[in-house]
């Protein structure tokens, strides 16, 4: 049995633009337990979600008119990537101006306005902050390259001059996660380094202007009524100063290893995140700090997510596991034991803007989806945070994009040998039989190519299926929201055969048992009322790849 670390609540408060109320109070003891440790986060990524304005682009006033999609469905917080000034070569995490919004997807006021519509519906709003690196274009950057080599402002980025004969070779051997060099040589001869896109140079955090930058940065959100942020490639803001060769590539010391790495999770990241954490603290509605880490450790993970740094760390296990009951299990006992010892709820996500859509993870087809209908079961059903992504509601499958079609820079990058993510970035379809599927006015051609045969995924057709992928998230929400056992707490697993996963959510008046069925045969329900399935029950049996939620 795993516990759950005392919670602490903060007072209510008003902001600048419209304090959040909870609309929608749910019943896991909101006196004592922070809103995050529990809550449902739904990632929106702006520029396929919903288009107001006809350009073929999501943008923020598409959000505001969709905004009762997301109060039907019944999550708690949005997550907004990145909508500000960019020249957009990696889709707007190259931040050009990290205090405004790009016009291609509104301006602030259109952003407060936001704000305040959520707010008033019950939704909490978290925005991306991109603090590893900027924008090419970040005004830093260009005069950077404008006052030349060993000029102060150089300094503010990772600027060396190369190796070998007139130093014609890069600085070191790092890779950019992208693929090729991360390192781009400039005009007059030195290298900068980039560990994604060339156009996203990679910051000195040891510079003051950086650190004092971004804390204007989180100030302006906050003052602009935001709830938090998700901090992408949190940790890899420091990188050895001696920029020493790496014993491997940037992906998999990133993702894979348990090596030391000269690129990533370098110690002083955690006072950047201390001191982040204090501005948070002194704000009464108790912004939430998310950090996107990854790193193979779990224990280094943990440290985080200490008392006096971020709140929440996404972790990545359960997505990456194989439908394989050792797997699934290894994967979730792994996240809970890890964090227990600095008293962090684990998190839980099975999809993102940056991998394959979990359907289709799960096998494709009819078998995908009955998988991925019992997955989001068992993920609600875990204690802590859970991430969705728009678009796992309606079961949409990742989309085989024709080449000329793809955007993302992996697919340049890798010399056309890896597509990338933009399978799982098709726009979102809302209504009607053909595209743009309401995602955008009739006659709009989307930023990427909506399939033809996508009628039966849309918001609507789900909405008017009472056996939809949309209508069970729905139902599955509800009830963790009123189920007291379910969100934060401990989880007890009861023993059985091993292609059984069969665990219990105590609570002092209404337990919650969650069992998945990975076996190939059907298995006979306990004696215990049915609170929801994933699928149907025949003969009072839980068939293969199915899951149930019982009272205990
Ligand atoms: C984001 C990616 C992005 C990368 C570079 C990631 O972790 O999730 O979408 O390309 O950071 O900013």
């Amino acid at each position: 049995m795993v516990g759950a670390a005392p919670g602490r609540r903060g007072a209510g408060g008003v902001h600048r633009v419209g304090g959040y109320s909870p609309a929608m109070p749910n019943a896991r003891n909101p006196q004592s337990r922070p809103w995050w440790r529990d809550a449902v986060f739904y990632e929106i990524y702006v520029r396929s979600f919903a288009d107001a304005n006809g350009d073929g682009v999501g943008d923020l006033a598409g959000i505001r008119a969709r905004l009762d999609h997301l109060v039907d469905l019944g999550v708690d917080a949005l997550w907004l990537t990145p909508f500000y000034p960019s020249p957009m070569a990696d889709h707007g995490y190259d931040v050009a101006d990290p205090r405004n919004v790009d016009p291609l997807f509104g301006d602030l006021t259109g952003f407060d306005a936001l704000v305040t519509d959520a707010h008033d519906k019950g939704l909490r709003l978290i925005v991306d902050v991109v603090p590893n690196h900027s924008s090419n274009a970040h005004p830093w950057f260009v005069q950077a390259l404008a006052e030349g080599p060993r000029s102060a402002a150089r300094d503010r980025y990772l600027f060396r001059d190369g190796r070998g004969r007139k130093g014609s070779d890069p600085p070191n051997n790092w890779d950019s996660v992208f693929g090729g060099s991360a390192w781009t040589q400039v005009g007059d001869g030195q290298w900068y380094l980039h560990l994604f896109a060339p156009e996203q140079p990679d910051l000195n955090w040891r510079h003051p202007d950086v650190a004092a930058d971004y804390e204007q940065t989180l100030r302006f959100w906050l003052d602009h009524g935001v709830d938090g942020f998700r901090i992408d490639v949190a940790h890899g803001l420091f990188k050895d100063p001696a920029l020493p060769d790496a014993p491997g590539s940037s992906l998999d010391l990133m993702a894979d290893t348990f090596v030391p790495t000269p690129t990533w999770n370098q110690p002083q990241v955690h006072d950047v995140y201390r001191h982040w954490r204090s501005i948070c603290a002194a704000d009464p509605r108790e912004p939430v700090l998310v950090g996107e880490v990854w790193i193979g450790d779990p224990s280094v993970v943990a440290d985080y997510v200490r008392p006096d740094e971020l709140h929440l760390a996404f972790n990545f296990r359960l997505l990456f596991a194989r439908w394989k009951p050792q797997l699934i299990r290894n994967a979730i006992e792994t996240s809970i034991d890890s964090l227990s010892t600095v008293g962090a709820p684990p998190t839980w996500v099975l999809a993102n803007h940056d991998v394959v859509r979990q359907v289709t993870r799960y096998g494709g087809g009819e078998s995908g989806a009955r998988r991925a209908r019992a997955a989001i079961l068992l993920l609600l059903a875990l204690p802590g945070p859970v991430f969705l992504y728009a678009g796992e509601e309606l079961g949409l499958p990742e989309v085989e994009l024709p080449p000329e079609a793809l955007q993302d820079p992996v697919w340049e990058r890798s010399g056309h040998t890896i597509p990338g993510r933009d399978g799982c970035r098709v726009p979102l379809p809302w209504s009607g039989e053909r595209p743009p599927y309401g995602f955008a006015p009739p006659g709009t051609t989307t930023w990427l190519p909506m399939p033809d045969d996508w009628g039966a995924y849309t918001v609507a057709a789900e909405h008017s299926d009472q056996d939809s992928m949309l209508r069970l998230y729905a139902d599955a929400l509800r009830q963790r929201r009123t189920q007291p056992a379910l969100g934060d707490g401990a989880l007890e697993w009861l023993e059985g055969p091993s292609d059984v996963l069969d665990f219990t959510r105590p609570d002092a008046t209404r337990a919650i048992r969650c069992i998945l069925n990975m076996s190939a045969q059907a298995i006979d329900l306990p004696d215990q009322e049915v609170l929801l399935s994933s699928g149907g029950l025949p003969d009072r049996q839980l068939p293969p790849d199915s899951a149930v939620w019982l009272i205990a």
